[in-house]
């Protein structure tokens, strides 16, 4: 079998199996504090290293890596050198050879981490880059989905809002399959991916009622104006979305279907969802807060223990 891979950076990274003993992982450690481990200055060092902002991910890692021990470095980037145009390899190699043995890292910029697949400069693991991908995201939802249902073979899943421009979803996309989940995508066609990116096996709709009606579960996403160029979508006004795409506690109830709701976070309360469905007991935002901590100690824990030695190398040679 694989060993956990030592950068993280998309869902493909990890096997089906490596999935599953993650899940396992999680549950573990969302009823079981870990035992105290050596000294302090024997414990691994980890850094997390956001460039772009946070509350979910930064500080629930940061609660991981503090219950399972280990030494919480806060990297601020705003006033690091790579302020004066040091590289992003550059900085790890530094942070690695400082002792840092891990690193989460977040990005508006997509893509950045591929280049190190092959030989990282530290371990790390993928926050949330630009549009690409939030793996870590995605397996707490998907921790949090298994609470409901033990089998997502046959249960359905609608994605609401700005999926051509959510990480989230993208990661989703690739991780639920493997869980048997369908997968509905529902919001305006701006905001839809090509067709020919979409796999068959995906329905794609403009019709709210008809996805909500069609699914076990919905997952809304906020409409990430810091990520739409200019002037993209001047007709994405809040009022509309809200009105066409919107979901409401009221209109859940008139169709009979009082399912859960999933959201990564932050949510824009009048324009995704209302007060209503945010306050209720439907809403899962919170235990998805709740279950991304013992998720995010698991992935750590997994990374940590792989035993990869190939890491650090500079030019072929490990200084
Ligand atoms: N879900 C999520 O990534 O939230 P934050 O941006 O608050 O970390």
């Amino acid at each position: 079998m694989n060993s956990f891979p030592s950068l993280l950076e998309s869902i493909d990274d990890l096997s089906k199996i490596q999935i599953e003993e993650l899940l396992t992982l999680s549950t573990h450690f969302l009823h079981n504090k870990p035992t105290p481990g050596p000294p302090n200055y024997l414990q691994p060092v980890i850094a997390t290293s956001f460039l772009e902002n946070s509350t979910r991910t930064k500080h629930s890692f940061a609660i991981a890596i503090q219950r399972l021990g280990s030494i919480y470095i806060d990297f601020n980037a705003e006033t690091s050198s790579l302020k004066k145009g040091e590289s992003l390899e550059e900085t790890f190699l530094t942070l690695y050879n400082q002792g840092v043995d891990l690193c989460i890292f977040r990005s508006s910029v997509s893509n950045q981490l591929a280049k190190f697949k092959k030989s990282p400069p530290i371990k790390i693991i993928n926050g949330g880059d630009g549009t690409n991908e939030h793996p870590t995201q995605a397996l707490l939802d998907l921790f949090t989905l298994l609470e409901f249902s033990k089998e997502l073979h046959g249960k359905t899943i609608a994605i609401f809002g700005d999926i051509i421009h959510s990480r989230v979803t993208h990661s989703l996309l690739k991780l639920l399959p493997h869980f048997g989940l369908k997968i509905i995508l529902c919001g305006p066609k701006y905001f839809m991916p090509e067709f020919s990116t979409i796999s068959k096996d995906i329905k794609v709709t403009q019709n709210r009622d008809e996805a909500i009606m069609a699914s076990d579960f919905l997952y809304l996403l906020r409409i990430q104006q810091e990520r739409h160029s200019e002037n993209q979508f001047q007709n994405t006004h809040s009022n509309d979305y809200h009105h066409d795409y919107g979901i409401k506690l009221s209109h859940l109830k008139h169709l009979n279907k009082l399912i859960p709701i999933f959201h990564p976070g932050p949510a824009n309360i009048g324009i995704e969802l209302d007060h209503e469905l945010i306050k209720s007991s439907l809403y899962q935002g919170y235990n998805q807060v709740k279950n991304s901590v013992p998720v995010r100690m698991a992935i750590i824990k997994s990374m940590l223990s792989n035993n990869d030695k190939n890491i650090g190398i500079i030019n072929g040679e490990k200084f």
